[in-house]
């Protein structure tokens, strides 16, 4: 008899780009995940669902056992620590880059300047590292805003395209960390779901090779 699985994602790009991964798996969602109400999809593998949480609530979901797997962004991992989970694969999805970011004519040098984000804990260790202290100011969105408002000097954030810093007037700055989303797994299932999840593992990577 196969042990159940349970898979936690986030709606949206984690959601769409880790789909096409566990497709030849045969895991697919038997209904559609982007108009479901239901945050436990079961899937073509009777063995495996689906859970639909926060992006942010990923790696607790996970940590705590409420679902053995998960996907979630590096960035988040890095915010909260990662405590208590494996992270075996890199799935090479949902890839941007956390930056400080503000006006392209800012000048951030020689005083303390107040940084808002969502990332507070990334960018205390950032500036630390080059020996500043910063005053944050933790946002939980639309952190663009902050210096056109007044509300802050920079600000740390995700870039991709580059497009939502220049519809703002603002630039990126300085870079901190590629950011790519990542399989999470929960300790205590890594050893007594072995069986299941070590082939799982095996054939996600393979996914993935494929879609390098
Ligand atoms: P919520 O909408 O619940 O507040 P969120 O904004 O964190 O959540 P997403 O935008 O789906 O949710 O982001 C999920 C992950 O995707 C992030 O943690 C990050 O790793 C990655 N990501 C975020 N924005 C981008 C982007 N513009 N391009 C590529 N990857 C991104
Ligand atoms: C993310 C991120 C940036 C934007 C960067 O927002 O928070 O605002 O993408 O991408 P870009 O460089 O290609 O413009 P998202 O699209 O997830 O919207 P959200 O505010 O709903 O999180
Ligand atoms: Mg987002």
């Amino acid at each position: 008899m196969a042990e159940p699985l349970t898979l936690a994602l986030s709606k949206g790009r984690i959601l769409e780009q880790t789909m096409p991964l566990l497709k030849p798996l045969g895991i697919e969602p038997l209904e559609d995940p982007a108009t479901s109400r239901n945050l436990v999809l079961p899937t073509s593998d009777p063995n495996v669902r689906l859970i639909i949480v926060r992006a942010t609530d990923v790696p607790t979901y996970v940590a705590y056992g409420g679902a053995d797997l998960g996907v979630a962004g590096k960035d988040v991992l890095l915010e909260q620590g990662g405590h208590g989970l494996y992270e075996p694969v890199d799935l090479g999805i949902a890839r941007c880059r956390l930056m400080v970011a503000g006006r392209p004519d800012a000048d951030l040098e020689g005083r303390r300047i107040r940084v808002a984000t969502k990332f507070v804990n990334v960018t205390r260790r950032h500036f630390a590292a080059q020996g500043r202290q910063v005053d944050l100011i933790k946002l939980y969105g639309s952190m663009e805003l902050a210096p056109l408002v007044g509300l802050a000097d920079a600000i740390v954030d995700l870039v991709d395209t580059g497009n939502t810093l220049r519809a703002n007037g603002l630039a990126p700055l300085e870079p901190i960390a590629d950011i790519s989303a990542r399989l999470v797994v929960n300790k205590g299932s890594m050893k007594l779901k072995h069986r299941a999840i070590k082939p799982m593992l095996g054939k996600i990577a393979e996914s993935v090779d494929r879609n390098a």
